[in-house]
């Protein structure tokens, strides 16, 4: 059995949880971390030895970082530090850990678990992941094989004759924040959702992040022609994802 263990770093919390890779279930309860005020990165991987601590782990450790992720540097930071700007982090949390670190983008990361046990589990085609939380993040996955960064999130839509970036318009945070209804909420994100059926054609679309627990308000009012679906795996996707991808390198 191979224990990995992964760590999902967000906005709000920093999440840890060891993984069984070989059927992407946690070995013990996850711990959350609120995210250190301004998520700069030095504060971040303190938490993150802090997780590694607190699970004892030795070997491989796998994280996932909201922004791209290029060979272990980050190289944008939409909602986070810009500090973490063409850093090598992953160099920066291995020597915070003591441990391996593998490093990757958290949509990615989310992607990778849906496709091999979750929503997008036995599809052979194009799975298209896409994220709705405070920005909005996606991972594209051909045959099980992912295509990183993608970013897809920072498309821009024409909106009323003028140039929207998707994230900015359509993510959950915006829903919340400018107390939007399901119903105008989905309106927005099904006109984002055709843009990028156009780009991509792709066989599956799996809706993850804090939405996917409330799909019962939003699926319904989604129209796009693709098969679409909620992602399964809820907020350990990221967690399980990280794991994954460290286990594969
Ligand atoms: C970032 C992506 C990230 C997404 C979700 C976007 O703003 O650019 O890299 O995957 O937010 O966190």
């Amino acid at each position: 059995m191979s224990i990995i263990l992964g760590i999902d770093i967000g906005g709000s919390g920093i999440k840890g949880a060891p993984v069984n890779t070989k059927t992407g279930t946690l070995t013990a309860e996850r711990v959350r971390i609120p995210t250190p005020e301004g998520a700069r990165a030095q504060d971040v991987a303190e938490v993150v030895a802090e997780l590694v601590r607190h699970f004892k782990h030795e070997g491989s450790v796998g994280v996932t970082f909201p922004g791209v992720v290029q060979h272990g540097v980050t190289l944008s930071a939409a909602n986070v530090d810009k500090g973490w700007i063409g850093l090598d982090a992953d160099a920066l949390f291995t020597r915070a850990t003591g441990q391996d670190v593998k490093l990757l983008n958290d949509a990615d990361a989310a992607g990778l678990a849906e496709a091999r046990f979750g929503a997008g589990k036995g599809e052979r085609g194009v799975a298209l992941l896409l994220t709705f939380g405070t920005g909005i993040g996606s991972a594209l996955i051909s045959g099980g094989v992912l295509i990183p960064n993608t970013e897809l999130g920072h498309l821009t839509l024409e909106v009323g004759g003028n140039a929207v970036e998707a994230e900015s318009w359509a993510s959950d945070r915006v829903r919340e924040t400018q107390d939007l209804g399901w119903k105008v909420w989905a309106k927005r994100a099904s006109k984002y959702l055709q843009h990028v059926e156009m780009l991509f054609s792709p066989d599956l679309l799996i809706i993850g992040g804090g939405i996917s627990k409330k799909a019962e308000k939003w699926q319904p009012l989604i129209e796009v022609k693709t098969k679409l679906v909620p992602a399964a795996l809820q907020n350990e996707a990221g967690i399980v994802g990280a794991a994954l991808y460290a286990s594969e390198q």
